[in-house]
């Protein structure tokens, strides 16, 4: 139904007859002449009705925008002085010859080029959305990039094997969505959270590189790069240590962005340990394009009159921290408190700081309610370590480790975007020597940290039960511009050390059985050692596009509550299905009043 797309059309197509079909992007009706705007995946073609062919220019004139047309017609220069260089086609238009209407539309809920559309309007009329040239371009470089990462896997003597949708639960930290099942009544799949038992199966029995590009289901609490159904490129590897694995990894990336992109990642990328991103950052994820830094100081504030900085100076499970900020002495009193009620999301109680206006002026050159706490010497250390100058300011945070490396890891970077200390570029990462397990105050128990499959540090499962809480693990994480790309490890590949950290997590023999007899049972015979790791394909191309969050590089994202807008979906369905699921609805307004 076409000779030419619609924005391939140049000088050197000019005296040719063409067909063009596509969306009437724009009509404007110019003295007697008609132009439309005619826009295809491609880009927009200038067509000119003129009204010597009375019956094609009384159709032209009832063309509204998003009609489907096909135009017969003759390619040539534009006049001159109408020339749009803005355009790829600019130079050209094409005189149309023949018309004819595929399909009207209705008014369309929304313009394209109109950019105040809510999302909830987007996400609802997603095939209107996505006809708009910025929404294409990020799916046609998501293929791009998929493909190119294909491309190289294949090459590397991967094989791309499917692995199972409905299946049982994985845990990867997330709740699972769970299928009932029908002819198991009250029994149900869970959609995997990971192919990760599955990759490692794959591994035991034998197909050595494997890798998939696979949806997975986590029902969690969602953020602009979190969503319940998302893309990781999912990969396994056998006989291949950590260190060539991470190599291999770390060239795949640098080839994507220097084919896609044409931009040089550093080779190879610089590493950091989880301990060193967490007291330099605050974060197991630090966006190394940001140069402030958290700097130590509770060695000098244990026996100051200021109990909020003198209690967790003396607690081991806490920090005292300082942030420096350039020029932030600009600062009004508005924004730090904007500040100190942003950091209260993490659990922060205040936000202490202290403006250096005049360094040479001693306490006095300094502005802060909390410097009279703060004998002389204490503030000549923070002002030294902090490397502070006039003109800066030093935010501080002083509670459980845990609390202030969320809340000034998130403020570093919060205020890093806001005073524009961003630099640009792309600061790639690896971050390794995790620990195995961290201990939830909450549940009174430990938990792992990556996924219960990877193998720690030591070989020996004694040492791990001994010492859970300085145990380090053999995983590592991909990090870009701050994101988690992906996340990986050597695994666990004797039973006995699987049994172990099953008990350590207090899942007991029974439970393991139950819900990982399977794994255990293949350790049992001849499982070799393999690594892998996993990338998130949205958040990967969510950068690639400088997108603000991965709903922009999905094609049918949910809802900030996990709906889809779209479809409706999740809905109620039938009392005949559900009977056939052996399924009944609790009363659940009856249930709320018996409650209240
Ligand atoms: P992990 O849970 O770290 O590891 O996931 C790997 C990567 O997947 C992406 N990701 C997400 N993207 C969008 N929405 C989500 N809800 C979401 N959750 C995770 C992140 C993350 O780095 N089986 C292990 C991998 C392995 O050990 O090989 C796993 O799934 O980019
Ligand atoms: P207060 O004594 O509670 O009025 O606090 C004095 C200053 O310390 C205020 O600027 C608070 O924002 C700050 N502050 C209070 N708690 C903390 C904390 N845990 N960490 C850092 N600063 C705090």
């Amino acid at each position: 139904m076409r000779s030419h797309y619609c924005g391939h059309l140049t000088q050197e197509n000019i005296d040719q007859e063409v067909i063009l079909s596509g969306w009437v992007h724009r009509r404007r009706d110019h003295g007697g002449v008609i132009f439309v705007d005619l826009r295809d995946r491609e880009g927009i073609s200038q067509i000119v009705f003129d009204p010597d062919i009375p019956e094609m220019f009384m159709l032209a004139e009832k063309l509204r925008n998003e009609f489907v047309i096909q135009v017969k017609g003759k390619v040539r220069q534009r006049p001159e002085g109408t020339e749009n260089p803005e355009m790829p086609t600019g130079q050209v238009e094409v005189l149309g010859l023949e018309l004819t209407v595929l399909n009207a539309s209705e008014t369309p809920p929304f313009q394209l080029d109109d950019d105040d559309v809510s999302e909830e309007h987007r996400l609802r009329y997603r095939y209107i959305d996505l006809r708009r040239p910025e929404m294409q371009n990020r799916l046609r470089l998501r293929s791009q990039i998929i493909r190119m990462l294909r491309n190289y896997l294949d090459d590397n003597g991967f094989l791309d094997i499917e692995t199972p949708i409905l299946t049982k639960a994985t845990p990867e930290g997330a709740r699972d969505y769970l299928v009932p099942s029908r002819t198991h009544q009250g029994e149900f799949f869970a959609l995997p959270q990971s192919p990760q038992l599955f990759k490692q199966l794959l591994m035991m029995s034998g197909m050595d590189r494997y890798y998939q590009v696979v949806r997975c289901f986590r029902d969690e609490d969602l953020r602009a790069d979190r969503q319940p159904e998302f893309t990781q490129l999912d990969i396994e590897t056998s006989f291949m240590e950590e260190e060539q694995l991470m190599m291999m990894m770390e060239d795949m990336m640098r080839s994507v962005f220097a084919k896609v992109l044409e931009q040089q990642l550093p080779n190879p990328f610089p590493r950091m340990t989880y301990a060193e991103a967490m007291n330099r950052y605050g974060s197991d994820k630090p966006d190394l394009r940001i140069d402030l830094e958290l700097v130590e100081v509770a060695d000098v504030l244990t026996d100051v009159d200021f109990k909020v900085f003198s209690g967790p100076a003396k607690d081991p499970n806490s920090r005292v921290t300082a942030l420096r900020i350039p020029n932030g002495s600009s600062l009004t009193r508005k924004q730090i408190d904007g500040y100190t009620k942003y950091v209260s999301i993490y659990g922060a109680r205040g936000l202490a700081y202290i403006k250096v206006n005049d360094k040479a002026a001693g306490r006095e050159g300094l502005q802060s309610p909390i410097v009279k706490f703060i004998p002389d010497d204490a503030l000549a250390t923070i002002l030294e370590r902090t490397s502070a100058e006039d003109g800066d300011l030093i935010f501080f945070g002083a509670d459980k480790t845990k609390v202030v490396n969320e809340a000034l890891g998130a403020l570093r970077v919060k205020v890093a975007q806001d005073l524009d200390l961003v630099k640009h570029g792309w600061q790639p990462l690896w971050v390794v020597d995790f620990p195995m397990f961290e201990y939830d105050e909450g549940a009174k128990r430990w938990t792992a940290l990556h996924h219960p499959f990877t193998a720690p540090s030591s070989d020996n499962p004694q040492d791990l039960l001994d010492n859970p809480g300085s145990s380090l693990s053999r995983a590592y994480d991909m990090v870009l511009n701050g994101t988690e790309l992906g996340g990986g490890s050597a695994r666990i590949h004797k039973q006995d050390m699987q049994t172990s950290v099953f008990k350590l997590l207090g899942i007991d023999d029974e439970e393991a059985q139950d819900k990982f007899g399977f794994l255990l049972d293949a350790l049992k015979y001849g499982c070799p050692p393999h690594a892998g790791i996993a990338f998130g394909m949205d958040r990967l191309v969510m950068l690639m596009t400088g997108s603000s969050s991965i709903r922009e590089v999905m094609a049918f994202p949910k809802t900030q509550s996990a709906a889809c807008l779209l479809t409706s979906a999740p809905s109620s369905v039938s009392q005949a299905q559900l009977k056939e699921l052996g399924i009944k609805k609790r009363e659940v307004l009856a249930e709320k009043l018996a409650d209240s």
